[in-house]
């Protein structure tokens, strides 16, 4: 659901997109503008109006691909943000005062300040595995999730009950359910036999520990598509240095999502009480690598048929490439139960949008 966003002074009514089938009426309309916003409910006929509060989330790994991605959402609907990050000085330069004013940035001492008293917490921190992976790395790739999560939780649970944050909204990853060529995953699907299903079984594992009057949302992520990050980006070079062909066989699932429908669902995840428990982060139409590399290479403006070698992948992507290279079909059966406008169901929608 797209929160309308009303131009300041207006008095007319903005409404949201979701119509309830039995009714025939918007369940939620937003009256006024900025901070001033109210949202109104109509149940069974009767209106009961609420001062529409502002949210004061804390973010960790807000400095990231995905967080950064999300902190301006939130920033353009005027919520406050608080930043919770390893080092001060990165997130000044990637959210400087005049662009972002009010928004508090902490460093791990400060957390259990900024956790107390806020609304809600989405938790994206974890060292990146697109990278060479020695058995240190693997450690730290699970171990700086399960410690930032786990401190998360902490806080959480020990805040005062009147300071205890409503929601919480942690990443996991669609790694979770292993790897194959033939199977389809959803959210009741079990988990797998390999490394990345570990990792994120442990991290859902420490997010689920919060306490049981704690909304809890586990994103279950595809592959996010974006033009300034995440894995894409790592493969544009090479597809322009090669000729955008296939990958291996090119039959492995690639489950994608769009940054901005991902930014959308954790959005809504934080407003909405019917965003709970485990929630596939992918595209509704998942592909196999040959079509992904196919609609990349049109997109770029490459012919397909050198195909692309894994190992040059691999040289920008170390072992963490075997998400691309050894995927999975996932589909967001809960986000499309839940009603969720994703904005690309298609690749090439997808794909266009960010390289236009
Ligand atoms: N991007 C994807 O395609 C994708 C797919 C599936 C799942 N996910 C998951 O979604 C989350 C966010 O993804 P992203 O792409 O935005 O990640 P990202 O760009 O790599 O950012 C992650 C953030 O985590 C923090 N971080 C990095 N190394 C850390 C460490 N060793 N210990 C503690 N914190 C560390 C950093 O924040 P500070 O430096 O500010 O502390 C960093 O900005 C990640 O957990 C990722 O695994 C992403």
């Amino acid at each position: 659901m797209e929160l309308c966003r009303v131009p300041a002074a207006t008095t007319a009514f903005a409404w949201t997109n979701s119509i309830s089938s039995t009714l025939q009426l918007p369940q939620t309309l937003f009256v006024g503008g900025g901070s001033k916003r109210f949202r109104v409910w109509c149940v069974n006929g009767n209106i009961e109006s609420q001062k529409e509060s502002q949210m004061v989330v804390s973010i960790t790994g807000a400095t990231g691909f995905i967080g950064k991605r999300l902190v301006q959402r939130l920033q353009a609907d005027k919520h406050q943000i608080r930043v919770l990050t390893r080092s001060r000085s990165k997130a000044q330069s990637l959210f400087p005062v005049k662009d972002f004013p009010g928004l508090v940035i902490a460093e791990e001492p400060e957390w259990r300040n900024c956790i107390e008293g806020s609304t809600a917490v989405v938790n994206l921190a974890g060292m990146p595995i697109s990278t060479r992976w020695s058995p240190e790395i693997k450690k730290e790739i699970k171990q700086s999730r399960i410690r930032v999560t786990s401190k998360v939780v902490d806080l959480i649970n020990n805040s005062q009950d009147d300071d205890r944050p409503k929601v919480l909204i942690s990443a996991s990853a669609v790694g979770y359910y292993g790897t194959s060529e033939t199977r389809v995953f959803d959210e009741q699907s079990p988990s797998g036999n390999d490394y990345l299903a570990e990792v994120c079984r442990e991290w859902e594992g420490a997010a689920l520990k919060v306490n049981k009057d704690v909304r809890l949302a586990l994103i279950r992520i595809g592959v996010v598509l974006g033009k300034d990050g995440g894995a894409l980006a790592k493969m544009i070079p090479i597809f322009m240095m090669f000729a955008g062909g296939p990958l291996g066989s090119g039959n492995q699932w690639f489950s994608w999502i769009h940054l901005d429908d991902l930014v959308d669902l954790i959005y809504e995840a934080l407003s909405n009480p019917s965003y709970k428990g485990v929630i596939n982060g992918t595209a509704p139409n998942p592909v196999r690598l040959a079509e992904m590399c196919e609609q990349l290479g049109s997109v770029l403006g490459r012919p397909s048929w050198l195909p692309v070698p894994e190992i040059a992948l691999k040289a920008v992507l170390g072992e963490g490439a075997s998400v691309v290279l050894d995927g999975q079909k996932v589909v967001p059966t809960r986000a499309k139960e839940l009603g969720f406008p994703f904005k690309y169901r298609y690749i090439k929608d997808a794909l266009k949008a960010i390289m236009s």
